[in-house]
This record gives structure tokens, C-alpha cells and sequence, in this order.
């Protein structure tokens, strides 16, 4: 689970991960699955596992959402049912629609969950999956991330990881994180338990944990 207030560079962080040619990296590498990534374009990376639900996608006109999902199935080796998940996340008849073109947040943010759905990465990156989501589909929102996550599954059996951005919280209710990150400013300032920091931040707000000690880079 990644925190931060608005602006600190979480969704940068996500879309350099999965490698968009607008991000340039200047130090460091990205290692995933031991192979380093760094330099990999955004297909690369795609096919060795790593996916994205953006905070704020695209719509492309001229493009269905139907068509989407039949090249990542096609791409996917995903055991789930998809015409399950399709009506799960109420998106049947938005599939011949262009995609995201008038979806109202809220669908956005279904139709986002289903690509991932169906493209099942090792690697998901989900950034801000309920915002602008009424509290009823927040439930299926969590659902959706549940199975994206394999949660579950046993742990032995699992073989998907993510990194879910939040600033409601509301997402912990459904998905337990094994570890919580905080940035600030560009900078990872903390990784405690999630929801040990979320319930700090509401308390506190991210003024406080800007003055922390304990900063992980003072280590
Ligand atoms: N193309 C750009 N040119 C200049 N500044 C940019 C550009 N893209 C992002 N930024 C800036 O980088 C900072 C980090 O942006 P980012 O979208 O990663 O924030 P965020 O943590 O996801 O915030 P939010 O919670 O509001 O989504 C912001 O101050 C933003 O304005
Ligand atoms: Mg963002």
C-alpha cells in the first residue's frame, strides 16, 4: 500500500515502474523478478508480468473496451472467468463502448480493474482504485483487487504481487497489505504496517510524518 499527499510523486513512481518513455530515470535500477528493468520498454515490461491501473486513463475513441480485453486475453494465460468477472464488475454493456470515452468515474475505475482481471500480472500497479467509487462498488472494487491479488488464495499458491495507491483507505477494508510505504516529496519516508500509518496520517496528517526521525534515508 503506497501513501502520500497529493503531489508527492506517487503516481510518477507507478508510471516509471511500468516504464512510460516520459519518465526518465536518472539513478537507480528497477529490478524485477531479479532481472533489471531499467531500460526495458513499456511492452517488455508488460510481458514479463508487470501491469497498471492508471489513476486517470485515456479514452481512445474508436477503440471498444471489448477490444481490449480480447488482446490481453489473447496475451493472458488468466484461469479466471472472465465473463464472470465482466458482469461481477457490471462492464457488459460498456463493452462496445470506446473506451473510457463518458465512463463516469466510477466505471473508469471497473473498466481499469477488469484489464488487470484479464491480464493477470505478477505485478499489479493500482493507482487510486476507489476514488470516485460509491460505497457500493468500493466492495466490488475490493473484490476485484482480491482476485487480481490471488487473496484468496493460500500464500504458497499465490503468484501475484501489487502496489495499490490509496488516500481514502477505504481499500483496507477489503485487501490486508503486507507492508505500508509513505513518500513525501519524491522521497520514501516510511514503510511501517498499513494500517498503522493510515490511522496516522488521519490523526496526525501528513504534516507530522513529514518531521518523523524516522526517515529511512537518515539510515
Ligand atoms: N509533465 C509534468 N511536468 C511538470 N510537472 C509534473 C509533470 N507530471 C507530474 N508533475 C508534477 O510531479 C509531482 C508529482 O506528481 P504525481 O502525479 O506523481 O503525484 P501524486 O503523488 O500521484 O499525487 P495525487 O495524490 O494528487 O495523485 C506533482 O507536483 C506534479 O504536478
Ligand atoms: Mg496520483
Amino acid at each position: 500500500m503506497l501513501f502520500g499527499p497529493n503531489g508527492a510523486g506517487k503516481s510518477t513512481l507507478l508510471m516509471a515502474i511500468m516504464g512510460f518513455p516520459k519518465y526518465r530515470i536518472t539513478e537507480g535500477q528497477i529490478l524485477f523478478n531479479g532481472k533489471d528493468i531499467t531500460h526495458s520498454s513499456v511492452d517488455e515490461r508488460a510481458r514479463e508480468g508487470i501491469g497498471i491501473a492508471f489513476q486517470k486513463p485515456p479514452s481512445i475513441k474508436g477503440v471498444t473496451l471489448k477490444k481490449i480485453i480480447d488482446i490481453l486475453k489473447e496475451q493472458s494465460n488468466s484461469e479466471l472467468d472472465i465473463e464472470r468477472y465482466i458482469d461481477f464488475l457490471q462492464m457488459r454493456d460498456f463493452l462496445n463502448r470506446d473506451i473510457n470515452y463518458k465512463f463516469s468515474g466510477g466505471e473508469i475505475k471497473r473498466a481499469e480493474l477488469l484489464q488487470l482481471l484479464v491480464q493477470k500480472p505478477t505485478l499489479s500497479l493500482i493507482d487510486e482504485p476507489e476514488s470516485g467509487v460509491d460505497v457500493d462498488n468500493i466492495k466490488v472494487v475490493g473484490e476485484a483487487i482480491r482476485k487480481i491479488l490471488d487473496k484468496d488464495k493460500h500464500i504458497w499458491e499465490r503468484n501475484s504481487s501489487g502496489l495499490i495507491i490509496t488516500h481514502t483507505g477505504a481499500i483496507l477494508d477489503f485487501v490486508k497489505a503486507d507492508f505500508g510505504h509513505l513518500i513525501i516529496n519524491g522521497t520514501l519516508k516510511c514503510t511501517a504496517n498499513p494500517n498503522d500509518i493510515f490511522e496516522y496520517i488521519k490523526q496526525n496528517g501528513y504534516k507530522e510524518c513529514e518531521k518523523c526521525p524516522r526517515n529511512l534515508l537518515k539510515k
